[in-house]
């Protein structure tokens, strides 16, 4: 798949199938994710692969605690795009323990060496999500990036040994698509874009 198609359809995925993502599968998104730019090269992102149901089950518990305040008082009569993305997301969530491979995006405040900042984390891992989620669409696997999960962080650290100085930043869900890929809805290019000097 030309990679302009693969971004164009890399819709998030909220629905998926059980079967498991195969561990070649798995490793070659990370490869896609460490292929990215980054700060000064300095690679400052881990990243954690959940396929664990002992691990899955407990933490899905516990981000869908976090979420019911939301979900109970999720506004209503949004249009429909806005209504289908709060259904997915709640599903997702109640399905967190389903999902067959969650990979938590991390990162050390490591640069720059003379002086780290925490920004530059993010700058860090958001290029790797996002190669990470086109490279899953090319290869018919879908994504969701999310940060909801962040409600159960202490329990991932604690069940996982996550070290101290790994932050962690989203959370993607990985699993065969149960819906189709659609293309993206996004603003026209026209809409975003100034030649060398706005009017
Ligand atoms: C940093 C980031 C955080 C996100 N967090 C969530 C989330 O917690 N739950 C969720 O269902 N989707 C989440 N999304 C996905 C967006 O909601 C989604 O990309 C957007 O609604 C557009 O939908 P589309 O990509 O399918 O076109 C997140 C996306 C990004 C980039």
């Amino acid at each position: 798949m030309e990679v302009l198609e693969a971004m164009e359809t890399c819709t998030a995925m909220r629905y998926f199938k059980e079967d498991p993502v195969p561990r070649e599968t798995l490793e070659k998104l990370i490869f896609a994710a460490t292929r990215a730019s980054n700060p000064g090269n300095s690679q400052g992102w881990e990243f954690l692969v959940i396929e664990d149901p002992a691990i899955k089950e407990p933490v899905g518990e516990k981000v869908l605690a976090g979420m019911a305040p939301f979900f109970a008082s999720r506004p209503q009569g949004q249009d429909g795009v806005e209504e289908r993305m709060l259904v997915g997301a709640e599903h997702l969530a109640k399905h967190f323990a389903k999902v067959p491979a969650w990979i938590v995006g991390m990162a050390r405040k490591v640069y720059p060496p003379h002086d780290p900042q925490e920004g530059f984390m993010h700058s860090t891992i958001y290029p790797a999500a996002q190669n990470l989620i086109v490279a899953a669409r090319s290869l018919g696997v879908g994504t969701c990036f999310t940060t909801f999960p962040g409600h159960a962080e202490a329990e991932i650290r604690e069940l996982c040994n996550v070290p101290d100085d790994l932050h962690m930043f989203v959370y993607i869900a990985v699993g065969y698509p149960e819906r189709p890929f659609r293309p993206v809805k996004r603003k026209p290019v026209e809409e975003v874009l100034t030649w060398n000097r706005y009017a």
